[in-house]
């Protein structure tokens, strides 16, 4: 597929299929990922790969920050379990913390550039993804789940991927709106 096809195919996906995917495509797209441009060669970008058990404890967390915001009833439960068990794989993305706030910046532009050529990677092969963020990616606990030292990296998302459902349709601006020739 060319790069322009796979591009507009990306997709994210909120509904999962229940079907895996084979390690020579995540392996494949971590490989697009690690070509994405740096500035001053820091390489900031972090992937890894989530077993199931620490998935299921990243889980049971989930449902703990959920249900002390609000009660949750078993349904509202069972799709924050088919939320985090369905899709095939969950990579978590960290950025190593550079000491410079200006050159953190520039790391993390690099970090999106990486999960932009994975996502992308994935989609030339028909693999959707999802990049999240929220309570959960900050909290120290899931830091404690997956062994990183908050002070060294930074997690800057969790990238659920697999073969989708329900595909959305998003309307983009216009070009008109984002492109002009001055
Ligand atoms: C930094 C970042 C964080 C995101 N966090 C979430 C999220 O927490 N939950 C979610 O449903 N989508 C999240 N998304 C996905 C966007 O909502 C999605 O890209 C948007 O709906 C446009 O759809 P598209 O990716 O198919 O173009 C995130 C995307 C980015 C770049």
């Amino acid at each position: 597929m060319d790069a322009k096809k796979a591009i507009l195919n990306r997709r994210t996906i909120h509904f999962f299929e229940n079907k895996k995917v084979s390690e020579n495509i995540i392996k494949d797209s971590i490989e697009a990922a690690n070509q994405a441009p740096c500035h001053r060669f820091t390489f900031p970008w972090r992937f890894y790969s989530v077993s199931l058990k620490k998935r299921i404890q990243i889980l049971d967390l989930a449902i703990d920050i959920k249900s002390k915001k609000k009660q949750i009833d078993e349904n509202a439960e069972n799709i924050i379990k088919e939320k985090y068990l369905n899709p095939s794989h969950l990579l978590i993305t960290s950025q190593i913390l550079n000491k410079e706030p200006a050159i953190q910046k520039e790391d993390y532009a690099a970090c999106s550039c990486a999960i932009q050529n994975l996502c992308i990677s994935l989609a030339s092969d028909g693999v959707f993804s999802k990049w999240s963020t929220g309570a959960i990616t900050k909290n120290p606990k899931t830091y404690e789940i997956i062994g990183l030292n908050a002070k060294i990296e930074e997690i800057i998302g969790f990238i659920w991927i697999g073969y989708g459902k329900n595909l959305p349709k998003i309307t983009r601006p216009l070009i008109d709106q984002i492109y002009k020739e001055i």
